[in-house]
């Protein structure tokens, strides 16, 4: 086996928003593979970063109060935890908004500049005149212009699914101020594509560089003919301004791919690896990135450009793996199945998931799915039923009969060495990131070595007088074939392995080929390595989820409530429908069961009313009580889940804390009718 070098990448992830499962499909796959190559004894790094550019984040720190700085530190230190706790194991985790990035990102486009393949020229854009920014589409509200659906993005409407340019919407507003947007001009920097058609035909089609399904899709894209790629934004812009161009930013995906150098340079400074050895345009090193379907386009035709142009090498190839759904749907907030990596941790022991995703992924892009009950199904029956089980079996004998000592003999030579045989397979599966084959492989030794047990019986063998020797060695026998086990796994359940190699008092080192039976050897006392996945865990977490959700969309409703358009013109008869009374609260109180609601009595001159009122959050009861309020009067009773609610409190705000009940001066009488 000679010794490779190998680079390897996960895509970075936005420092927008927190680490959910869907993106632990892409760092557990990644890592296993990396633990794989290590452990195999290759110099193999692996190195991420958070993707801290753009308009989403901006705006985002800008919507905490704080600055984008500031909020991409604190997520970069969440996002790390999540990862560490997941045991993905990066040997260095780095930021795009990083001096290397910077240094790079300017390099790669003086040297593509320098060879012509950068334009520029003037393009016609939206523009916010409050927020004094460009518009990008997604920032863009307005009306469907073929259902007439309020509220529908710039680019595309979700409830008739028909696609669109933002200049099509009807009383388009911007998703930030609320304000109309205007058209303006703007001085834009391009990448020439098209320059590298040949280039990416030939890289795209290279045996090994792409996913067959992955390399027909860039054919369709390649004859479809290249554009050219807008990298430039406008101030305001969370990123680094372009060198020879100022109040002009890099657009996050520019710079984000060459994160992975910046990374990997942050690396070899700390560490006094070579860089050049792994980008130069003659490096024998190996590089790969794991990345989702989503974002083939960035990393099969833009980035592979990019390298050639600048000068340095293409990568070895581009893996993409397919999405995450939950119970067969998309992940889903309403559901609860849209779960964060720190509210599974909250819960569950993150090697059961490691397990599980091993034992879905394949090296194709389908979609893979989470089901809770196959979850628990399969991690109780392979690790915990099949794999520990051996040990438990067998260590409780060797601990009470022979004080932790193994047999000087292995009994079974042949299928101890068909277990180590198995390796070759199962390597290869591994390299092919063939996971869920490879895993199919390990339990069918985990059940072969089970059945050597079966037959065996130990337990009737230590019931009978003189047969010490043979007890000792079965059990010695299954302890190694455990032990062949937990070497295999160990790429994908570490901890696992850790726990192992503490029973067997004999670490893991490599992988198997000149592995030798552990004889006349003393074991620790065995703990248990790991406990069954208990169905009450599964449950709290989906409600955790759940709650988590009420509080986003919440959030979420209020900053878009904001801004939301006026609605359609009434006409003064309708108004003059509204009778609208002063009334005073006499009573206030919290509605059982609803954190939403408080339950008003209210009197409006002649007769009092049960309001049930959805401000909660923004007022005590007592507070109200006394008070006077304005109610319309005439709304037709609603039967709601909490009772009925005899007409209208009006109130205005975003909501949360910010909701301000419409409250006269206390001198006024109720009853008035103000309207
Ligand atoms: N920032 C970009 C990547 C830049 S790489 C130079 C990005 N970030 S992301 O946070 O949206 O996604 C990070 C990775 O997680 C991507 O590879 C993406 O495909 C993957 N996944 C995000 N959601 C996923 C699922 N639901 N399922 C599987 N993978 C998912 O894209
Ligand atoms: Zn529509």
């Amino acid at each position: 086996m000679s010794n490779r070098k190998i680079l390897v990448t996960s895509a970075l992830p936005y420092a927008n928003g927190p680490i959910h499962l869907g993106h632990l499909v892409e760092y557990i796959q990644t890592d296993i593979w990396v633990r794989f190559q290590k452990q195999r004894g290759h110099q193999c790094h692996f190195v991420c970063a958070d993707d801290t550019h753009g308009t989403p984040i901006m705006l985002k720190a800008d919507s905490l109060g704080i600055s984008p700085e500031d909020l991409i530190a604190q997520v970069g230190k969440e996002h790390l935890a999540d990862f560490t706790a997941f045991d993905v194991a990066f040997d260095n985790y780095h930021s795009t908004h990083s001096p290397e990035n910077k240094d790079f990102s300017a390099l790669i486009y003086q040297r593509l500049r320098d060879a012509g393949h950068i334009s520029s020229r003037t393009i016609t854009q939206a523009y916010d005149p409050v927020k004094n920014m460009f518009l990008s589409d997604r920032f863009i509200k307005g009306e469907c212009p073929k259902c007439g659906a309020l509220d529908q993005y710039g680019d595309g409407c979700e409830v008739c699914g028909a696609t669109y340019s933002p200049t099509e919407l009807k009383n388009a507003v911007s998703a930030i101020s609320g304000a109309k947007p205007v058209e303006k001009d703007s001085v834009h920097y391009f990448f020439n594509l098209a320059d590298f058609t040949e280039m990416l035909r030939d890289w795209t089609t290279a045996t090994g560089h792409l996913q067959p399904e992955v390399r027909n899709k860039m054919g369709e894209w390649l004859d479809g003919g290249l554009q050219q790629w807008d990298i430039s934004r406008d101030a305001p812009y969370f990123g680094f301004e372009i060198p020879d161009a100022p109040g002009k930013y890099f657009y996050v995906w520019l710079d984000a791919p060459i994160g992975y150098m910046a990374s990997f340079k942050n690396l070899c400074d700390r560490q006094g690896l070579d860089f050049d050895s792994f980008w130069a345009k003659d490096s024998t090193a190996e590089l790969y990135h794991f990345i989702g379907k989503d974002i083939i386009y960035f990393h099969a035709l833009f980035w592979p450009a990019m390298l050639q142009g600048a000068d340095f090498r293409t990568p070895s190839a581009v893996f993409a793996h397919g999405f995450l759904t939950v119970n067969g749907e998309k992940m889903s907030k309403s559901r609860g199945t849209f779960i964060k990596a720190r509210t599974y941790l909250d819960h569950l022991n993150p090697e059961y998931l490691r397990y599980y995703f091993a034992a879905k992924l394949s090296a194709g892009v389908d979609d893979i799915d989470l089901n809770f009950d196959d979850f628990s199904q399969r991690v109780n029956s392979d690790l915990v039923g099949k794999v520990v089980n051996i040990a438990s079996r067998c260590s409780g004998f060797i601990a009470k009969r022979f004080a932790n000592q193994l047999s000087a003999t292995c009994s079974e030579p042949t299928l101890f060495q068909d277990f180590v045989n198995a390796n070759v397979q199962i390597a290869e599966l591994y390299e092919t990131r063939e996971f869920g084959k490879a895993m199919r492989e390990i339990m069918a030794l985990a059940d072969k070595a089970n059945q050597y047990i079966d037959e065996k019986k130990p337990w009737l063998i230590a019931k009978e007088q003189g047969r010490d020797a043979e007890l000792q060695d079965v059990c010695t026998m299954g302890i190694n074939l455990f032990r062949l086990l937990a070497v295999y796994l160990k790429p994908v359940t570490p901890r696992l392995a850790a726990g192992a190699e503490l029973f067997l008092n004999a670490e893991i080192t490599g992988w198997v080929a000149e592995l030798q039976p552990l004889l006349n050897h003393t074991l620790n006392d065995f703990t248990p390595l790991m406990i069954r996945v208990e169905a009450d865990k599964i449950a709290a977490i989906i409600e955790d989820s759940k709650e988590s959700l009420e509080k986003t969309v919440d959030k979420h409703a209020a900053v878009e409530k904001r801004f939301e358009p006026i609605a359609p013109t009434i006409e003064f008869n309708d108004f003059a429908k509204l009778d609208l009374r002063l009334a005073k609260i006499v009573k206030a109180s919290y509605v059982e069961g609803s954190d939403k609601l408080l339950q008003l009595t209210v009197d409006i001159g002649d007769e009092t009313r049960n309001i049930l009122s959805g401000i909660r959050s923004a007022y005590e009861p007592a507070d109200l009580e006394g008070k006077l309020t304005l109610v319309v009067a005439n709304l037709a009773p609603r039967k709601m889940r909490f009772g009925l609610s005899e007409g209208m409190v009006l109130a205005a705000g975003p909501g949360e804390k910010d909701i301000w009940l419409l409250s006269p001066d206390a001198g006024a009488v109720a009853g008035l009718r103000v309207n």
